[in-house]
Order: C-alpha cells, then sequence, then structure tokens
C-alpha cells in the first residue's frame, strides 16, 4: 500500500539532520514510491498542520547543509504545549489529542521523528495514543543510550578539537592558562575527545566532580617544570566536588535549565593564585553546532534515515535507528530516552587520558 509519511526535527538542531532528511526522502520514493512530507518546526508544525512536500528535488544537494530544512522547534512537546493566549500570555496544555487529529487529517501514515532524548520522549508518548512513530536519534552530546554514537557528535569534536589546537598558541605566546567551555549538557563526550585529541593538558567532565587544589596543584607543577602556559577544556555540566552545574538560565516545564558559565565560574578562581593578567576564557557554544556535518556524521545520518524507511515499512513503530558496533538496527525508542549515556570515568578515553598525564581534576 502506498503510504504518505512525514519526516520531522526536534530540539536543538545538530550536524547531519539534512542528510537523514535526504537519505529518508531519497530512499522512502526510490525504494517505495511514497509521497514524503516535511513537517515544520517539529511538532509545533504537526500542531499547526504546517507541512511542506519533500520530493528528490527538494532534498537535492542538502546533504552539505548544517541545520534543518524543514525547521525545528526546542518548546513544543505535545504533552506540555505552550499556547499563546489572546491576551498574550502562555499556558502550558496537554495537546495531544489534537496532534493525533492532526496526524490523521494530514493523512499521515507514519512519522519519522528526528531528535534528542526530549523528543523521543514525546514521541513514546503518542506512539502509545496509537501515532505510527519511529525515531532517529541525534544530538552533538552523544548522551543517548540508544546507539553507540549520535550523528553531530563527531562534527563537533572536529569544531572543538580546532578550536583547542589554536588556543594552545596563543596561551603559549602569552604564558597563559586558557579555559576552553564546550557543549555536551550532563554528558562530558565532547569535551573528553576534544581535549584528548587537541593535547589539552586539563580536562574537566561532569561524570568527574573537580577539586579545585588538584588543578591549582597541576597547573603550578607545569610552570615549575618550564611549561608557561596551560590549556583547560571545561564541559559546560562541569561542576567543582563541592558545588552544582552552572546554570545560565533556569529551565521550567516546557524547558530544561540551560548551562553555561562553567569555565568562567573556574576562572575567577584560578585568577586568585594565577593572576587575572594570565587567564582567559574561550566558550565555543553553538559554533559547535553549526555549519557543515564531517563525513563521518554524513554517512552515519545517511544510514540512520535510510534505515528509518526500512522500519516504517517492517513496522518497526516505537523504535529509534541505532548503531551498535559497525551494524545498524533498531532498539526501542523508550531505551533512547531513559537514562543518558554518560562517560565512564574508568573507561577506555578517561584511563588513557589519566595514563598519558591529562589531569582529570578528580
Ligand atoms: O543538546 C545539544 C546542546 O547543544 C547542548 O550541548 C547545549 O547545552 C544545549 O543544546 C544548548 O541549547 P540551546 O540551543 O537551547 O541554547
Amino acid at each position: 500500500m502506498k503510504k504518505r509519511i512525514g519526516i520531522l526535527t526536534g530540539g536543538g538542531d545538530c550536524p547531519g539532520l539534512n542528510a537523514v532528511i535526504r537519505a529518508a526522502t531519497r530512499s522512502a520514493i526510490l525504494q517505495h514510491g511514497w509521497d514524503v512530507v516535511g513537517i515544520e518546526d517539529g511538532y509545533q508544525g504537526l500542531y499547526e498542520r504546517r507541512v511542506t512536500p519533500l520530493t528528490i528535488n527538494e532534498v537535492r544537494g542538502i546533504i552539505t547543509r548544517g541545520g534543518t530544512v524543514i525547521g525545528s522547534s526546542n518548546r513544543a512537546n505535545p504533552f506540555k504545549y505552550p499556547v499563546r493566549m489572546p491576551d498574550g500570555t502562555e499556558e502550558v496544555r496537554d495537546v495531544s489529542k489534537e496532534i493525533m487529529a492532526s496526524i490523521r487529517d494530514l493523512g499521515l501514515d507514519a512519522i519519522i521523528a528526528i531528535g534528542g532524548d526530549g523528543t523521543m520522549l514525546m514521541s513514546q508518548g503518542l506512539v502509545e495514543l496509537g501515532a505510527k512513530i519511529v525515531g532517529v536519534p541525534k544530538t552533538i552530546d552523544n548522551d543517548l543510550r540508544a546507539t553507540d554514537v549520535t550523528f553531530g557528535f563527531q562534527t563537533a569534536v572536529e569544531i572543538a578539537t580546532e578550536a583547542i589546537d589554536r588556543l594552545h598558541t596563543t596561551a603559549e605566546s602569552h604564558d597563559r592558562i586558557i579555559l576552553c567551555e564546550v557543549m555536551g549538557r550532563y554528558a562530558g563526550w565532547i569535551a573528553l575527545h576534544a581535549g584528548v585529541a587537541s593535547g589539552a593538558h586539563v580536562i574537566l567532565i561532569p561524570e568527574m566532580p573537580y577539586k579545585l587544589e588538584r588543578i591549582v596543584d597541576f597547573i603550578k607543577a607545569r610552570k615549575t617544570a618550564g611549561k608557561s602556559y596551560s590549556i583547560v577544556v571545561v564541559a559546560e555540566g562541569a561542576l567543582p566536588a563541592s558545588g552544582d552545574h552552572a546554570v545560565a538560565i533556569k529551565g521550567d516545564e516546557t524547558m530544561q535549565d540551560r548551562l553555561g558559565g562553567a569555565a568562567d565560574r573556574l576562572a575567577r578562581e584560578l585568577v586568585k593564585p594565577f593572576g587575572e593578567h594570565d587567564v582567559r576564557v574561550t566558550v565555543l557554544g553553538h559554533v559547535q553546532r553549526g555549519g557543515t556535518p564531517c563525513a563521518f556524521d554524513r554517512v552515519l545520518a545517511t544510514r540512520f534515515g535510510a534505515h528509518a524507511v526500512t522500519m516504517v515499512a517492517e513496522d518497526k513503530i516505537g523504535h529509534v535507528a541505532s548503531l551498535r558496533g559497525t551494524t545498524i538496527t533498531s532498539a526501542p525508542i523508550k531505551e533512547a530516552c531513559a537514562k543518558l549515556k554518560l562517560v565512564d570515568p574508568s573507561g577506555p578515553i578517561a584511563s588513557a587520558a589519566r595514563q598519558i598525564g591529562i589531569e582529570l581534576g578528580a
């Protein structure tokens, strides 16, 4: 039977989203002759019934493009939806029934939802109401249990690595301590990989709350040994052993806390022993998420997109595409939104870092 499928992207953007959209569209059309539409701005577009046709022409050339050609939304949760009231205020409502009606009225036989843990949680809720949704896990943070690696992560690591490489030469020229804050939310994958790849001296990750004295002693020992500069990679979720995450903006029921300020906080502490002339902070921010995906992410995203269509064809509703080793398989959506996949402090990369003398602060 000819199907009509919708594709949506939810949550923060991530390099490789367009590669998934392209692969899913091409595979649905070329292998099955299905109609494909893009649902604009994630679940917001589904609520507002905004869809756009996706054809082979529409997806031509987008494999190299960052972002998402169909838009995304961070706050459009069908179960906690911020509805704008006539007086301009917002009311948080459960609009899942309206969304189920949109799916029916738009004639969507299935939806491919590309997103992180938040989007997967919402999708699972809709699956339980009868929606036919399959997922594709996405996040630069690489913190989803359902897959060994998410697309977007490798690109973010490449960007962060190049930036930290550049910080080395300027830090060395001026005998400075430069702290570089990278994204990753509550997981230290980007910090650990980019820190190791760029030869950072100190790497701080949320999974290993740091002791300030260790970092100070380590940098002092470097100075004593004649190494006058230090590079400290700080995951945005890094926290002192006696403290908490640095939160830039407190979240609410429609939005998570926005992290930020971990490197600034540590820099203030390092100024005390080392002086303010010698300490600088660089926050990489959204540059890690923008721009063209690296080849690895393009390939992984293409495999995920093609597999998502196979999952629809095989009626694997409520599952997400997953990479296990080198094989693409399917895992229950529930797994993708269960506990986060965090760095194991005694796992292989942290152990190698310790073994070669990188200070991990804990
Ligand atoms: O989850 C991806 C991510 O980039 C995190 O690393 C970061 O904490 C967050 O999103 C930033 O979100 P926003 O785009 O809302 O600022």
